[in-house]
């Protein structure tokens, strides 16, 4: 669309994982992208090798070293250009360190946030994608989770994204002006298919696929399954797996709504697959992709986990336009496009 060509988007977390890759198709879909992330969890690799991959449209990509919790720094950037939305991907996210860290969680992803809610108040820019989690479910009931579940988070990191929830549908009763997508991601994982950006978490990685990735190549002796004796289909946690291009696509649906909807108010969408898949279904399907095995090593339950977790998919099909095209095959063969090319993340050199 010829308008959209010059809208100009503030990208926070934007080096980070799901926040590059939504970047670079924010580029490629015509948009301005300024970025600002502390580089806490990320690296400005990231952001480079973004710009390089968007090609013409890089040029349209700026990036600032900026903490949210700054609130001079983040004013500065907003004194700089006139943004028409925000995507708000900033904050801290693993779930362990947030149990033994509270009040830094709380300090970065509630302090960073309303800064920015605030920031964006004062420059009269009230339209706002902002990035929760199915963690707001807590140990549902039943599934699929439908966005109407009662919400429940089980542990700090939970809980921030379940309070900034509540404070965007404050803010938006309050002042109807704002405009604000919640988008409730399931397991974001895989890689741009070019295998130039992906996950790269700093030391050991919470999550399983960025931990499988590390066995196979090597930085890491086994996988260790966190249960065998939930009610599933082979006894290993399900969970609803999404293609971090997919996610990124979602953004750019979101947006659009935001932007063509006139009173849009605040809404929250779900954004997985609907597809519940097994911890020993995803191994299997990663070995499949990459040739390489993956020893494992059973072991009891994570505290906290849930059993089963998938999303029901209905509501951003019928209302963003948005279905996730991708399954595991893909999501697994893009995980190890990266992997391999980058078997040290941002820190291998890039190879092409
Ligand atoms: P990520 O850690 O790769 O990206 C987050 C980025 O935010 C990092 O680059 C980090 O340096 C930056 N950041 C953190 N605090 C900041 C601050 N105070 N000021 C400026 N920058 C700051 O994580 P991700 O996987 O890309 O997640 C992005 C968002 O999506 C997060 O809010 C996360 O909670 C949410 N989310 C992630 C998942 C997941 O499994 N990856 C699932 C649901 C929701
Ligand atoms: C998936 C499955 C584990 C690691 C977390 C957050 C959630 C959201 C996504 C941000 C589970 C099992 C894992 C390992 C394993 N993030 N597993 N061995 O727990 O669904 O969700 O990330 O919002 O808030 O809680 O994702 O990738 O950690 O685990 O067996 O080394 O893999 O038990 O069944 P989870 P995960």
């Amino acid at each position: 669309m010829e308008g959209e060509w010059r809208k100009s988007i503030l990208v926070t977390g934007g080096a980070g994982y799901i926040g590059s890759h939504t970047t670079l198709q924010l580029l490629l879909d015509g948009y301005k992208v300024v970025v600002i992330d502390n580089l806490d969890n990320s690296s400005e690799e990231a952001v480079r090798r973004v710009a390089k991959l968007a090609g013409e449209y890089g040029h349209n990509l700026s990036f600032h070293q900026v903490d949210l919790r700054d609130k001079e720094a983040t004013e500065k950037v907003f004194s700089l250009e006139k943004f028409d939305a925000v995507i708000h991907f900033a904050g801290l996210k693993a779930v362990g360190e947030s149990v033994a860290k509270p009040l830094l969680y709380y300090n970065n992803n509630i302090v960073g946030t309303l800064n920015l809610l605030e920031i964006m108040t004062a420059h009269n820019c009230k339209k706002l994608v902002f990035s929760s989690s199915a963690t707001v479910y807590g140990q549902p009931n039943e599934v699929p989770c439908t966005e109407d579940f009662p919400l429940c988070a089980m542990n700090p990191y939970g809980r921030t994204k379940l309070f900034i929830e509540e404070i965007c549908r404050d803010a938006h009763q309050a002042d109807p002006e704002w405009k604000i997508m919640l988008l409730r991601y399931f397991n974001p994982v895989g890689a741009h298919s070019s295998g130039n950006i992906g996950e790269d978490p700093r030391g050991i990685p919470n999550n399983l696929m960025p931990f499988v990735q590390q066995v196979a190549v090597g930085r890491r002796p086994e996988l260790v399954v966190f249960g065998t004796d939930y009610k599933t289909k082979d006894g290993t946690g399900v969970r609803d797996y999404i293609h971090v291009m997919d996610l990124s696509d979602g953004h750019i649906a979101a947006l659009r709504k935001l932007f063509e909807t006139k009173d849009i108010g605040c809404e929250v969408y779900n954004l997985g697959t609907g597809q519940g898949t097994s911890v020993l279904e995803m191994v299997a399907a990663f070995e499949k992709a990459s040739g390489k095995k993956i020893p494992l090593k059973l072991a009891d339950r994570r505290p906290g986990d849930p059993e089963t977790v998938y999303a029901s998919t209905e509501k951003a099909e019928q209302e963003l336009n948005w279905k996730a095209q991708y399954g595991i095959e893909e999501m697994c063969r893009d995980q190890w496009n990266w992997a391999r090319k980058n078997p040290w993340g941002y820190g291998s050199p890039e190879t092409d």
